[in-house]
């Protein structure tokens, strides 16, 4: 490697310590809540105060390498070139110099430093609009170092000017974007800053922060300012004439870690490629949140439920490429001892604490993935089962994006019961080719809240009104009922509601057609069978889990406690439930259907009766 994280990290501090700027260090990474951004996701975000015109106590030129955490494109993180965490190295100046000086030493730093070639270099300045002049300025000071003409690019706001998203009362401005070619051969005559086809990298940019960001509009600052900012890993790979950003110094020790724990090679297969990289990603970003001064642990809200995403995200693809949930402790470990010693050697002293916090989560969810994923495989084979009955049905047929999509409902049982959280669903969902129905996700979630309060102010009560002796009856003949429909009308047909009272039992069920007199007929005879063949019932206590494992129906998983009891009756059905049931089938009598209808889109009713 012609430049290590360590070497490079020097040069850039010393590079602007030479110039009169003070090391600032690094802050935390969670953001301090005055701009409503969760994470740190600029090395100016912590200077805010002093960039709008406080005193900086160091001064009016600082520089320093800052951590920062970006969420939003963490679907994106499995290519070459996205990461959750990374490092801004950056440099300002509060009111001091500007741009004359900006333009000349970045380009002193790329040309004399770092040896690049003045007539390859492109660059970019704001265009201007009515809030902002177009920025002449800096492209003379760039003309004037020697930088081409035909190099230097106006681009529009949407491209050329920096600012928070979503904030105001924040510090922005014009920016000036710098560009190198990874290779001198254009993919074609136009193949410049702007083609897709990756032989420019951006490598930094320098914001003329001027301006403050106010609900409607700009105004501008007393300061001029500048916010420097190169992206560590992006300069690390660019400077060591790589493209994939995972090859660098800082990610090798965990690849070849992943690599020897699995007998896989990293980028021989795409999909194995694509889950060393989310490992790698994930959880650097998971140690260094944890480890942080202000650290967070894994919950299921604001910025702890995000970072049990990334985990989560990770431990399954961990598990993809067969690598144990207890080997991301030691990538963890890789991280922590070997590549961030020295420049966050807070790591090193929480080491513990952080390892227990991952070792934690990963036990948390190593327990309910397994369940979750054939969850999860039998929600698509029964998309698929619906998509051949509908084929069946219409030859000329072609399922729809509709057709091909996990409700909202199965989502949250997958988020409630097995800890999958939603955008993980929908990603594997996606790798399949199938869709999630997140607003169905979002309301199911809304719904059970309002259940949550409700149960615990005692509104809710149980569907079975009371508990005498027919209703009981009823209650193991709605079992037998709910097990005959699986095998008439297929597993689909899930229980939808039921209601119970001396005089008959009324069940609905998931179907997509009104019932056959003989498919009636088949249910009937079914249930009449297990109850001549008096079969015992039985019960069982056991973790939610468990039953779920050994194949228990349940309905409203969310709502029983984490020991559910189980009821069995021999081979015809186990569902959990809270009882009470008769003792042997043969205590039902005889059962008999007295009707079948709709009771709503997609779901039929049956009421029926014992003798
Ligand atoms: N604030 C600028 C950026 O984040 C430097 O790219």
């Amino acid at each position: 490697m012609k430049y290590t994280a360590k070497e490079l990290r020097e040069i850039w501090l010393n590079f602007y310590k030479e110039k009169g700027h003070v090391d600032i260090g690094h802050v935390s990474l969670i953001g301090d809540g005055t701009t409503g951004v969760m994470f740190n996701v600029a090395g100016m975000q912590p200077l805010m105060p002093y960039l709008l015109g406080e005193k900086h106590p160091n001064g009016t030129r600082l520089c320093n390498v800052q951590g920062c955490v970006r969420t939003v494109d963490i679907e994106s993180v499995g290519d070459e070139s996205h990461f959750t965490f990374f490092e801004m190295m950056g440099n300002w100046s509060l009111g001091d110099y500007f741009k004359k000086e900006k333009t000349a030493w970045t380009f002193e730093l790329l040309t004399k430093v770092f040896g690049l070639d003045k007539d390859k270099i492109c660059t970019t300045v704001f265009e201007g609009n009515e809030d902002a002049e177009r920025d002449e300025e800096t492209a003379n000071y760039l003309l004037d170092l020697g930088i081409k003409k035909e190099n230097i690019y106006y681009l529009s706001k949407d491209e050329n000017w920096w600012e928070l998203a979503g904030t105001t009362g924040t510090p922005c401005g014009p920016d000036n974007e710098w560009y190198y070619p990874l290779h001198d051969t254009p993919c074609s005559d136009s193949c410049d800053i702007n083609c897709k086809c990756g032989r420019y990298v951006e490598i930094g940019n320098d914001v003329y922060m001027q301006y403050e960001k106010l609900e409607n509009g700009y105004k501008p600052l007393l300061n001029k300012n500048v916010d420097t900012g190169f992206g560590f890993e992006r300069m690390l790979m660019f400077l060591n004439g790589l493209t994939d950003g995972y090859m660098i110094d800082i990610f090798k020790p965990v690849i070849e870690y992943i690599e020897s724990m699995t007998n896989l090679k990293y980028g021989e297969d795409t999909d194995a490629t694509k889950s060393f990289r989310i490992i790698a990603d994930h959880l650097r970003t998971a140690v260094m949140l944890i480890g942080d001064e202000n650290g967070i642990v894994p919950s299921n809200v604001g910025a702890g439920y995000i970072l049990r995403r990334i985990m989560r995200r990770a431990i399954r693809h961990a598990r993809k490429i067969g690598l144990e949930g207890s080997c991301l402790g030691d990538v963890a470990k890789i991280y922590i001892e070997k590549i961030y010693n020295d420049a966050y050697p807070n790591l090193v002293e929480k080491e513990d604490y952080i390892l227990n916090q991952i070792a934690l989560e990963v036990e948390k969810f190593t327990k309910t993935i397994e369940l979750g994923t054939k969850e999860f495989e039998k929600l698509i084979n029964g998309i698929n089962r619906k998509l051949e009955f509908l084929k069946v049905k219409d030859g000329g047929y072609e399922p729809t994006d509709e057709d091909r999509t996990i409700s909202g409902k199965s989502a949250f049982r997958l988020y409630d019961t097995f800890g999958f959280p939603i955008e993980m669903t929908v990603e594997m969902a996606s790798e399949l080719g199938y869709k999630v129905d997140e607003d169905g996700f979002k309301k199911a979630f809304e719904e059970h809240q309002e259940l949550a309060r409700n149960s615990s102010s005692g509104v809710f009560k149980s569907g079975l009104a009371g508990n005498g002796e027919m209703e009981t009856k009823y209650h193991t003949a709605t079992h037998l009922l709910n097990a005959a429909l699986k095998l008439v009308v297929g597993e689909s047909s899930c229980q939808k509601g039921s209601n119970i009272t001396a005089e008959r039992l009324r069940f609905d069920f998931a179907c997509d057609h009104k019932l056959s007199s003989e498919e009636l007929a088949k249910v009937q005879d079914i249930v009449n069978n297990w109850i001549n063949e008096k079969i015992d019932v039985t019960c069982e206590e056991m973790p939610k889990e468990k039953a779920v494992e050994v194949g228990a129906e349940h309905q409203f998983l969310d709502r029983y406690p984490d020991i559910v009891t189980v009821y069995t009756i021999g081979n015809a059905s186990k569902e959990i439930c809270t009882g009470p049931h008769v003792k042997n089938t043969s205590e039902l009598g005889k059962f008999i259907i007295k009707k079948e209808e709709a009771s709503s889109s997609g779901v039929r009713r049956i009421k029926a009766i014992l003798e």
